[in-house]
Protein backbone atom coordinates (compact mmCIF):
# COMPACT_ATOMS: atom_id res chain seq x y z
CA UNK A 1 0.00 0.00 0.00
CA UNK A 2 0.89 3.57 -0.70
CA UNK A 3 2.39 4.98 2.18
CA UNK A 4 -0.03 7.65 3.83
CA UNK A 5 1.34 10.82 5.93
CA UNK A 6 -0.92 10.14 7.94
CA UNK A 7 0.31 14.24 10.03
CA UNK A 8 0.20 16.03 6.91
CA UNK A 9 -3.61 15.08 6.01
CA UNK A 10 -5.96 17.56 5.09
CA UNK A 11 -9.94 18.02 5.10
CA UNK A 12 -10.05 16.39 1.65
CA UNK A 13 -10.97 12.97 -0.26
CA UNK A 14 -8.68 10.13 -0.81
CA UNK A 15 -9.70 6.88 -2.31
CA UNK A 16 -10.21 3.99 -0.35
CA UNK A 17 -11.03 0.55 -0.85
CA UNK A 18 -14.70 -0.02 -0.43
CA UNK A 19 -17.82 1.91 0.20
CA UNK A 20 -21.05 0.23 1.23
CA UNK A 21 -24.94 0.71 -0.89
CA UNK A 22 -28.25 -0.19 -0.27
CA UNK A 23 -31.24 0.82 -2.54
CA UNK A 24 -34.75 1.36 -1.86
CA UNK A 25 -37.24 0.14 -4.60
CA UNK A 26 -41.53 1.26 -3.79
CA UNK A 27 -40.35 1.55 -0.01
CA UNK A 28 -38.83 -1.49 0.23
CA UNK A 29 -34.72 -1.49 1.62
CA UNK A 30 -32.56 -4.05 -0.04
CA UNK A 31 -29.58 -5.55 1.34
CA UNK A 32 -26.25 -3.77 1.36
CA UNK A 33 -23.63 -3.94 -1.02
CA UNK A 34 -19.96 -3.62 -0.95
CA UNK A 35 -18.67 -1.92 -4.37
CA UNK A 36 -14.90 -0.73 -4.90
CA UNK A 37 -16.15 1.24 -6.96
CA UNK A 38 -16.03 5.30 -6.60
CA UNK A 39 -18.77 5.55 -9.58
CA UNK A 40 -22.50 5.84 -8.94
CA UNK A 41 -24.72 5.06 -12.09
CA UNK A 42 -28.05 7.01 -12.08
CA UNK A 43 -30.83 8.21 -13.85
CA UNK A 44 -30.49 11.39 -15.81
CA UNK A 45 -33.53 12.33 -14.40
CA UNK A 46 -33.15 11.38 -10.73
CA UNK A 47 -34.73 13.88 -8.53
CA UNK A 48 -31.11 14.10 -6.58
CA UNK A 49 -29.65 15.92 -9.74
CA UNK A 50 -32.68 18.28 -10.38
CA UNK A 51 -34.70 19.01 -7.24
CA UNK A 52 -32.12 18.54 -4.68
CA UNK A 53 -33.21 15.16 -2.85
CA UNK A 54 -30.23 14.89 -1.45
CA UNK A 55 -29.25 14.22 2.30
CA UNK A 56 -25.65 13.16 4.07
CA UNK A 57 -24.10 12.91 7.25
CA UNK A 58 -20.93 13.37 8.70
CA UNK A 59 -19.18 11.60 11.98
CA UNK A 60 -15.69 10.19 12.27
CA UNK A 61 -13.97 7.05 13.66
CA UNK A 62 -11.06 7.20 15.91
CA UNK A 63 -8.01 4.55 16.48
CA UNK A 64 -7.04 4.57 20.14
CA UNK A 65 -4.02 3.58 22.26
CA UNK A 66 -5.36 -0.16 22.68
CA UNK A 67 -5.39 -0.15 18.96
CA UNK A 68 -9.02 -0.60 18.99
CA UNK A 69 -11.44 1.83 16.55
CA UNK A 70 -14.30 3.87 17.32
CA UNK A 71 -16.98 5.68 16.13
CA UNK A 72 -18.74 8.52 17.73
CA UNK A 73 -22.17 8.78 18.77
CA UNK A 74 -23.30 7.09 15.62
CA UNK A 75 -26.75 6.52 16.20
CA UNK A 76 -27.22 10.44 16.47
CA UNK A 77 -26.39 10.53 12.57
CA UNK A 78 -28.84 7.79 11.52
CA UNK A 79 -31.37 9.31 13.12
CA UNK A 80 -30.39 12.90 12.27
CA UNK A 81 -30.76 11.46 8.43
CA UNK A 82 -33.69 10.45 9.03
CA UNK A 83 -34.74 13.78 9.84
CA UNK A 84 -33.27 14.68 7.36
CA UNK A 85 -35.12 12.45 5.04
CA UNK A 86 -38.67 13.56 6.51
CA UNK A 87 -37.76 16.78 5.42
CA UNK A 88 -37.22 16.64 1.94
CA UNK A 89 -39.74 13.42 1.61
CA UNK A 90 -37.52 11.04 0.67
CA UNK A 91 -37.12 7.03 2.13
CA UNK A 92 -35.98 6.85 5.47
CA UNK A 93 -33.22 4.37 6.02
CA UNK A 94 -33.88 2.31 9.30
CA UNK A 95 -31.49 3.22 11.96
CA UNK A 96 -30.37 -0.01 12.19
CA UNK A 97 -29.50 -0.46 8.88
CA UNK A 98 -27.46 2.60 8.40
CA UNK A 99 -25.22 1.48 11.49
CA UNK A 100 -24.64 -2.25 9.72
CA UNK A 101 -23.75 -0.09 6.81
CA UNK A 102 -21.45 2.44 8.33
CA UNK A 103 -19.69 -0.43 10.69
CA UNK A 104 -19.13 -3.01 7.10
CA UNK A 105 -17.91 0.28 5.78
CA UNK A 106 -15.51 1.07 8.82
CA UNK A 107 -14.44 -2.24 8.94
CA UNK A 108 -13.53 -3.19 5.22
CA UNK A 109 -11.70 -0.17 4.94
CA UNK A 110 -9.97 -0.16 8.75
CA UNK A 111 -6.55 0.20 6.96
CA UNK A 112 -7.44 3.61 6.33
CA UNK A 113 -8.05 4.48 9.83
CA UNK A 114 -5.21 6.93 11.01
CA UNK A 115 -3.04 5.56 13.92
CA UNK A 116 -3.29 6.93 17.41
CA UNK A 117 -1.42 10.21 17.65
CA UNK A 118 -1.32 11.21 14.46
CA UNK A 119 -3.71 14.07 15.25
CA UNK A 120 -5.64 12.35 11.89
CA UNK A 121 -9.09 10.17 12.24
CA UNK A 122 -11.57 8.33 9.59
CA UNK A 123 -14.09 10.52 7.61
CA UNK A 124 -17.27 9.01 7.23
CA UNK A 125 -20.19 10.13 4.69
CA UNK A 126 -23.22 8.75 4.53
CA UNK A 127 -25.19 9.97 1.55
CA UNK A 128 -29.11 9.01 0.53
CA UNK A 129 -30.63 10.32 -3.22
CA UNK A 130 -33.49 10.27 -5.00
CA UNK A 131 -32.64 8.33 -8.24
CA UNK A 132 -36.09 7.66 -10.25
CA UNK A 133 -36.82 9.37 -13.15
CA UNK A 134 -38.71 12.56 -12.55
CA UNK A 135 -39.66 15.67 -14.72
CA UNK A 136 -42.22 17.01 -12.68
CA UNK A 137 -41.83 18.24 -9.30
CA UNK A 138 -42.38 15.90 -7.29
CA UNK A 139 -40.80 13.07 -4.61
CA UNK A 140 -38.67 10.00 -6.14
CA UNK A 141 -40.21 6.52 -5.41
CA UNK A 142 -36.51 4.95 -5.54
CA UNK A 143 -33.29 6.06 -3.43
CA UNK A 144 -29.52 5.11 -2.89
CA UNK A 145 -27.94 4.96 -0.15
CA UNK A 146 -23.97 5.23 0.14
CA UNK A 147 -21.63 5.13 3.02
CA UNK A 148 -17.79 6.02 1.94
CA UNK A 149 -14.37 6.72 4.13
CA UNK A 150 -11.81 8.76 3.74
CA UNK A 151 -9.01 9.56 6.02
CA UNK A 152 -8.59 13.47 7.63
CA UNK A 153 -6.65 15.91 8.94
CA UNK A 154 -8.48 19.37 10.12
CA UNK A 155 -11.21 21.24 8.58
CA UNK A 156 -9.25 24.54 8.94
CA UNK A 157 -6.05 25.10 8.22
CA UNK A 158 -4.83 26.35 10.98
CA UNK A 159 -6.36 23.08 12.91
CA UNK A 160 -6.87 24.16 16.55
CA UNK A 161 -5.59 27.59 16.48
CA UNK A 162 -7.90 30.44 16.81
CA UNK A 163 -8.72 31.52 13.05
CA UNK A 164 -11.07 34.83 12.23
CA UNK A 165 -14.65 34.34 10.64
CA UNK A 166 -17.18 37.06 9.05
CA UNK A 167 -20.50 38.14 9.43
CA UNK A 168 -21.56 39.13 5.42
CA UNK A 169 -25.14 40.56 5.50
CA UNK A 170 -25.63 40.51 2.22
CA UNK A 171 -26.08 36.78 2.17
CA UNK A 172 -28.21 34.53 4.05
CA UNK A 173 -27.64 30.44 3.86
CA UNK A 174 -31.12 28.94 4.46
CA UNK A 175 -34.71 30.57 4.83
CA UNK A 176 -36.13 31.73 8.54
CA UNK A 177 -38.75 28.04 8.38
CA UNK A 178 -36.45 26.24 5.63
CA UNK A 179 -34.12 23.68 5.53
CA UNK A 180 -31.53 24.86 8.33
CA UNK A 181 -32.03 22.35 10.32
CA UNK A 182 -31.68 19.62 8.21
CA UNK A 183 -28.95 18.50 6.17
CA UNK A 184 -29.41 18.51 2.69
CA UNK A 185 -26.94 19.53 0.19
CA UNK A 186 -29.11 22.49 -1.24
CA UNK A 187 -27.94 24.49 2.26
CA UNK A 188 -24.45 24.09 1.28
CA UNK A 189 -24.71 25.24 -2.18
CA UNK A 190 -26.41 28.11 -1.35
CA UNK A 191 -23.11 28.53 1.28
CA UNK A 192 -20.36 28.70 -1.37
CA UNK A 193 -20.78 32.26 -2.76
CA UNK A 194 -20.56 34.05 0.52
CA UNK A 195 -17.44 30.90 1.81
CA UNK A 196 -15.55 31.73 -0.66
CA UNK A 197 -15.72 35.27 -0.46
CA UNK A 198 -14.85 35.51 3.29
CA UNK A 199 -11.95 32.88 1.99
CA UNK A 200 -10.53 35.09 -0.69
CA UNK A 201 -10.68 38.04 2.57
CA UNK A 202 -8.45 36.17 5.03
CA UNK A 203 -11.67 34.30 7.24
CA UNK A 204 -12.11 30.70 8.12
CA UNK A 205 -15.82 30.64 7.40
CA UNK A 206 -19.29 32.76 7.47
CA UNK A 207 -20.92 33.83 10.42
CA UNK A 208 -24.70 33.60 9.76
CA UNK A 209 -27.25 35.97 11.28
CA UNK A 210 -30.70 34.69 11.26
CA UNK A 211 -32.60 35.49 8.08
CA UNK A 212 -35.34 36.83 9.46
CA UNK A 213 -34.29 39.89 11.24
CA UNK A 214 -30.49 39.88 11.00
CA UNK A 215 -30.22 40.32 14.48
CA UNK A 216 -29.35 36.94 16.40
CA UNK A 217 -26.46 34.97 15.84
CA UNK A 218 -26.86 31.33 13.44
CA UNK A 219 -24.21 29.11 12.88
CA UNK A 220 -20.94 29.42 10.65
CA UNK A 221 -21.35 27.64 7.28
CA UNK A 222 -19.74 24.16 8.34
CA UNK A 223 -20.41 24.04 12.26
CA UNK A 224 -22.28 25.56 15.19
CA UNK A 225 -21.09 28.55 16.85
CA UNK A 226 -20.37 28.85 20.85
CA UNK A 227 -19.46 31.53 22.90
CA UNK A 228 -17.87 31.37 26.56
CA UNK A 229 -18.62 33.87 28.98
CA UNK A 230 -17.05 33.65 32.78
CA UNK A 231 -18.73 30.13 33.65
CA UNK A 232 -21.24 30.04 31.00
CA UNK A 233 -20.94 28.13 27.75
CA UNK A 234 -23.28 30.06 25.35
CA UNK A 235 -24.74 28.69 22.17
CA UNK A 236 -27.72 29.71 19.28
CA UNK A 237 -30.82 28.10 19.98
CA UNK A 238 -32.61 28.79 16.62
CA UNK A 239 -35.17 27.44 13.82
CA UNK A 240 -32.70 27.40 11.22
CA UNK A 241 -29.47 25.61 12.38
CA UNK A 242 -28.59 22.18 12.19
CA UNK A 243 -28.79 20.36 15.13
CA UNK A 244 -25.06 19.47 15.47
CA UNK A 245 -24.00 16.26 17.73
CA UNK A 246 -20.47 17.56 18.59
CA UNK A 247 -22.51 20.53 20.15
CA UNK A 248 -24.51 18.69 22.01
CA UNK A 249 -21.69 16.68 23.33
CA UNK A 250 -19.68 19.77 24.05
CA UNK A 251 -22.89 20.71 26.42
CA UNK A 252 -22.91 17.68 27.98
CA UNK A 253 -19.39 17.95 28.71
CA UNK A 254 -19.46 21.66 30.12
CA UNK A 255 -21.95 20.88 32.18
CA UNK A 256 -20.45 18.25 33.56
CA UNK A 257 -17.35 20.74 34.15
CA UNK A 258 -19.65 22.50 36.22
CA UNK A 259 -20.40 25.34 33.33
CA UNK A 260 -23.77 26.91 32.90
CA UNK A 261 -25.04 26.17 29.99
CA UNK A 262 -27.46 28.50 28.36
CA UNK A 263 -28.81 27.82 24.31
CA UNK A 264 -30.63 30.89 23.34
CA UNK A 265 -30.99 33.66 20.85
CA UNK A 266 -28.01 35.82 20.91
CA UNK A 267 -27.64 38.99 19.84
CA UNK A 268 -24.76 40.02 17.78
CA UNK A 269 -24.14 42.92 20.29
CA UNK A 270 -23.63 40.46 22.22
CA UNK A 271 -20.28 38.85 21.12
CA UNK A 272 -18.44 41.95 22.48
CA UNK A 273 -18.99 40.26 26.34
CA UNK A 274 -17.85 37.19 25.24
CA UNK A 275 -14.29 35.84 26.83
CA UNK A 276 -13.69 33.22 23.91
CA UNK A 277 -15.72 31.48 20.81
CA UNK A 278 -15.22 28.42 18.48
CA UNK A 279 -16.88 26.56 15.64
CA UNK A 280 -17.74 23.37 16.70
CA UNK A 281 -18.77 20.00 14.46
CA UNK A 282 -17.59 16.92 13.21
CA UNK A 283 -15.06 18.08 10.64
CA UNK A 284 -14.40 21.34 12.59
CA UNK A 285 -13.93 19.16 16.08
CA UNK A 286 -13.83 22.90 18.10
CA UNK A 287 -12.07 25.53 15.64
CA UNK A 288 -11.60 28.72 18.19
CA UNK A 289 -12.31 32.42 16.78
CA UNK A 290 -9.84 34.46 17.14
CA UNK A 291 -11.93 37.45 15.72
CA UNK A 292 -15.01 37.66 14.19
CA UNK A 293 -15.70 40.98 11.38
CA UNK A 294 -19.50 42.56 11.16
CA UNK A 295 -18.10 43.68 7.79
CA UNK A 296 -21.19 45.78 6.83
CA UNK A 297 -21.16 47.23 10.34
CA UNK A 298 -17.76 48.03 10.28
CA UNK A 299 -17.53 46.63 14.23
CA UNK A 300 -14.79 43.73 14.95
CA UNK A 301 -15.06 41.35 17.89
CA UNK A 302 -11.74 40.18 19.41
CA UNK A 303 -11.41 36.68 21.18
CA UNK A 304 -7.65 36.01 20.88
CA UNK A 305 -4.90 38.32 20.63
CA UNK A 306 -2.01 36.06 21.42
CA UNK A 307 -3.22 33.56 19.11
CA UNK A 308 -4.11 30.64 21.34
CA UNK A 309 -6.53 29.41 22.25
CA UNK A 310 -8.68 30.38 25.10
CA UNK A 311 -8.52 28.19 28.30
CA UNK A 312 -12.36 26.73 27.73
CA UNK A 313 -12.01 25.94 24.82
CA UNK A 314 -8.52 23.99 25.22
CA UNK A 315 -10.18 21.85 28.33
CA UNK A 316 -13.40 21.34 26.45
CA UNK A 317 -11.28 20.12 23.18
CA UNK A 318 -8.80 18.13 25.24
CA UNK A 319 -12.01 16.55 26.54
CA UNK A 320 -13.78 15.90 23.60
CA UNK A 321 -10.64 14.28 22.22
CA UNK A 322 -10.28 12.18 24.98
CA UNK A 323 -13.30 10.11 24.83
CA UNK A 324 -13.18 10.19 20.83
CA UNK A 325 -9.44 8.54 21.20
CA UNK A 326 -10.36 6.18 24.30
CA UNK A 327 -8.25 7.61 26.35
CA UNK A 328 -11.01 8.75 29.12
CA UNK A 329 -13.56 6.25 29.66
CA UNK A 330 -16.87 6.54 27.68
CA UNK A 331 -19.60 7.17 30.27
CA UNK A 332 -22.49 8.15 28.51
CA UNK A 333 -22.25 5.57 25.51
CA UNK A 334 -21.53 7.84 23.11
CA UNK A 335 -19.28 5.32 21.20
CA UNK A 336 -19.13 2.34 19.29
CA UNK A 337 -16.39 -0.08 18.78
CA UNK A 338 -15.66 -1.81 15.45
CA UNK A 339 -14.14 -5.57 16.47
N1 LIG B 1 -23.78 22.98 11.16
C1 LIG B 1 -23.60 22.66 9.87
C2 LIG B 1 -24.23 23.52 8.87
C3 LIG B 1 -22.84 21.53 9.52
O1 LIG B 1 -22.66 21.21 8.24
C4 LIG B 1 -22.29 20.74 10.53
C5 LIG B 1 -21.55 19.53 10.20
O2 LIG B 1 -22.04 18.44 10.25
C6 LIG B 1 -22.48 21.12 11.86
C7 LIG B 1 -23.22 22.24 12.14
C8 LIG B 1 -21.92 20.31 12.97
O3 LIG B 1 -22.69 19.17 13.20
P1 LIG B 1 -22.05 17.88 13.83
O4 LIG B 1 -21.43 18.28 15.10
O5 LIG B 1 -23.20 16.96 14.02
O6 LIG B 1 -21.05 17.38 12.86
C1 LIG C 1 -19.21 17.66 9.12
O1 LIG C 1 -18.71 18.26 10.04
O2 LIG C 1 -19.32 16.42 9.11
C2 LIG C 1 -19.74 18.34 7.97
O3 LIG C 1 -20.56 17.79 7.32
C3 LIG C 1 -19.25 19.69 7.68
C4 LIG C 1 -18.82 19.92 6.27
C5 LIG C 1 -17.69 19.04 5.84
C6 LIG C 1 -19.95 19.94 5.33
Amino acid sequence: MEQINWSDLTFGYMPTDYNVRCVCKNGVWGELEVSSSEYINIHMAATCLHYGQEAFEGMKAFRGKDGRVRIFRMRDNAERMQSSSRGIMMAQLPVEKFEEAVLKVVKLNERFVPPYQSGASLYIRPLLIGTSAQVGVKPARDYMFLVFVTPVGPYFKAGFKPTPYAIMRQYDRVAPLGTGTIKVGGNYAASLAAGEKAHEMGYSAVLYLDSKEKKYLDECGPANFFGIRGNSYITPKSDSILPSITNKSLMTLAEEMGMTVERRHILVEELATFDEAGACGTAAVISPVSRIDDIDENKSYVFSKDGEPGKVCLKLYNKLRAIQYGDEPDTHGWITYVD
